[in-house]
């Protein structure tokens, strides 16, 4: 049976679904979900292009501040990535690290990453819980909270209404049911300004899962990047809401069409992880992707690499002169300020 049809027969016997349990199975489903099976999804060949898969400048860049917060930490200590996906981050990060740190982790709900990943001689986890005893170090999680199951609400006059997934027919609808207390809770806090019978994604998966990181660090950081924004700068955009789907580089279809053979995202309220931080007594700091990227370095990098161009140029060596190119004009995306650039790096430290 699909999972589309197990969806269905879902709905027909216990009633309309709650949509953290759609997008749960539509991205995690052992069988079927979209990164719960299936191949590797964050390749040149995949799915989406993340920074690490664009650059390996992103990596070495954030390396600089890992290694940095290192050095303030005794041994042993431990640098996790969540999400690690081919493991494109793990590497120049730890590169730029030195020493190396005690333990490095690579974890990932895919099995196909989690084979990418052990191939490459990490250790690796399904899981954030496996890590098991609290740790020193940093955690970084790039394009994580974005995919985390996500309930859905709409602002009914002063008041909220949840949208579960029932049926239409044979095909998934978007269905009103009461806002349950913690929805509620969460959209009066951290919702920001929406107008009447607008949509905002309600994101309590991403907020446990920074206290559950922030309960496993003994001390360290917590470094979470990702598209999204505060509640404020999310207004414009909660109307029709930021859910959507990714396949293949380009937007996908309408979520409910095809789950699981599309990744199902939306930005994130960078608002509410500053509050679940600070409310757990933790320090945290916003900031923007290309500023982060700057203040640790890459500009510089970007000057040095414009200068062996200009070498190879004089040299006449065109093949070593493109290859620098490449690596500039790559680079140079990550700070592109309506793209890469534009993303949020939150730092929690503790
Ligand atoms: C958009 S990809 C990003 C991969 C990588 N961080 C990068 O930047 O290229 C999201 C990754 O997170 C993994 N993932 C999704 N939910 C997860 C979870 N709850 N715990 C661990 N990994 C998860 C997916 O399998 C996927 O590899």
């Amino acid at each position: 049976m699909s999972l589309l049809e197990r969806i269905r027969t879902e709905i027909v016997q216990s009633g309309a679904m709650p949509f953290e349990r759609f997008m749960e199975l539509a991205l995690y489903d052992p069988d079927d979900g979209f990164f719960g099976s299936g191949p590797l999804r964050s390749t040149k060949a995949g799915d989406f292009l993340t920074s690490p898969e664009v650059s390996p400048w992103f990596g070495r860049t954030l390396g600089r501040y890992v290694g940095d917060r290192l050095a303030t930490l005794g041994a042993p200590r431990v640098v996790v990535d969540v999400g690690a996906g081919s493991g494109s981050l793990l590497e120049p990060l730890l590169a730029a690290v030195a020493p190396l740190p005690e333990r490095a982790v690579a974890i990932d709900a895919s099995p196909a990453a989690r084979r990418a990943l052990r191939d490459s001689g990490y250790e690796t986890l399904s899981d954030l819980h496996q890590l098991a005893a609290p740790v020193r170090g940093v955690v970084v999680a790039n394009e994580l909270l974005d995919n985390l199951p996500m309930r859905l609400a709409a602002r009914v006059g002063d008041g909220w209404e949840e949208r579960w997934i029932g049926l239409e027919g044979t095909a998934l609808g978007l269905v009103a049911a009461p806002a349950r207390v913690e929805t509620a809770e969460w959209l009066d806090r951290y919702a920001g300004p929406v107008i009447d019978g607008g949509i905002v994604e309600v994101q309590l998966a991403a907020h446990d899962w920074l206290l559950r990181a922030l309960a496993l660090l003994e001390s360290g950081s917590i470094v979470v990047i990702d598209y999204g924004a505060t509640a404020e700068e999310l207004e414009p955009r909660r109307t029709i809401g930021t859910l959507r789907t990714y396949r293949a580089h380009h937007l996908g279809p309408d979520p409910l069409l095809e789950p699981g053979a599309t990744d199902i995202t939306a930005d994130v309220n960078f608002s509410a992880l500053l509050g679940a931080a600070r409310d757990a007594g933790a320090s945290a700091a916003l900031h923007r992707q290309d500023d982060f990227l700057v203040a640790h370095g890459l500009r510089d990098r970007l000057a040095e690499l414009r200068e062996m161009e200009l070498e190879h140029a004089r040299g006449a060596d065109a093949m070593a002169r493109l290859h620098v190119r490449s690596e500039i004009k790559d680079a140079e995306t990550l700070l592109h300020p309506r793209g890469l650039g534009d993303f949020r790096v939150l730092i929690v430290e503790k």
